[in-house]
């Protein structure tokens, strides 16, 4: 039988929280200083959620920009109109399915943004051409997702505790190889940025909160770790052995977040 043990907080916020708390970098900014926004542009956000990166276009141009977001999550594309209204901000939001052929006309848009979704598509050759499809020719794609390095600390320890190899994570396991090979094969001058926030945990606690959250938020690619909650209850006590021994060590745990952005022209 298997047990749900999801924490009764939800572990996104957790995790949300402690990237504030603990990491001193902003990736809105690092993403509006990088990104080439002008007035009266016309911006597609695909895998847009609940509007995070629509929003903060539209105040980075204080609302000179025609903005549509998409996502397959129409209980987050309500949670996106909401807040858009919410902001005063005129932003269109779409159902948009980035497995099927996108519900727009061909070359429309400007900059084409997908932040930390893009490898959740089940054809990636298909999802990137569509993409392609829909900008205009000199147009821009921007697209974000964990590198092959991010959280090496994380899955160190994890290894250490468990004496297991760690399961292929969609997002890193594909980001830097398959997606950005045929993003290269799609668009001209593809350019990597990188964006790293480091974060430090003075005592163990708050990395055990992080690792909690992230291991019982996305426990089906952890099934080979644990079935039930008494296997979870063992590895996170043994996970939590070994970073006690790293702090007493290195005097800190630091957990880097390195997050790619690959900027490409149509
Ligand atoms: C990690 S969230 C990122 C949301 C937002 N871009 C952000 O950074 O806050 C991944 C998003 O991808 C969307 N997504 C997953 N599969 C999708 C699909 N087939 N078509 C469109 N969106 C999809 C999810 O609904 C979710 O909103």
């Amino acid at each position: 039988m298997k047990y749900d043990y999801r924490e009764t907080t939800d572990d996104l916020l957790t995790r949300i929280d402690i990237h504030t708390k603990y990491g001193s970098r902003d990736i809105d900014r690092w993403m509006l200083d990088l990104l080439p926004l002008r007035p009266g542009m016309k911006i597609l956000d695909v895998g847009c959620g609940a509007g995070k990166q629509c929003l903060s276009y539209h105040k980075e141009l204080k609302g000179q920009a025609d903005i549509t977001g998409g996502d397959v999550n129409r209980e987050l594309l309500d949670q996106a109109r909401r807040a858009s209204a919410e902001a005063n901000a005129n932003i269109r939001y779409i159902d948009l399915n980035f497995n099927e052929r996108f519900p727009l006309e061909d070359g429309q848009f400007d900059l084409l943004s997908c932040c930390f979704a893009i490898y959740y598509a089940e054809d990636i050759p298909y999802t990137i051409r569509e993409m392609h499809r829909v900008l205009k020719p000199g147009g821009t794609l921007f697209t974000t997702g964990p590198m092959r390095t991010n959280k090496q600390f994380f899955y160190d320890v994890i290894r250490e505790a468990t004496g297991k190899e760690i399961p292929p994570m969609p997002g890193s396991s594909r980001y830097d190889s398959e997606i950005l090979g045929t993003i290269r094969a799609t668009f001209s001058n593809v350019e990597i940025h990188i964006f790293e926030n480091p974060l430090v945990f003075e005592t163990v606690e708050p990395f055990i909160d992080y690792t909690r959250a992230s291991l019982s938020e996305d426990r089906k690619l952890w099934s080979s770790f644990f079935q039930d909650k008494d296997d979870f209850q063992r590895i996170m006590d043994s996970i939590t052995r070994v970073a006690e021994k790293r702090l007493e060590q290195d005097g800190k745990l630091v957990m880097t977040k390195v997050v790619g952005g690959f900027m490409a022209t149509r």
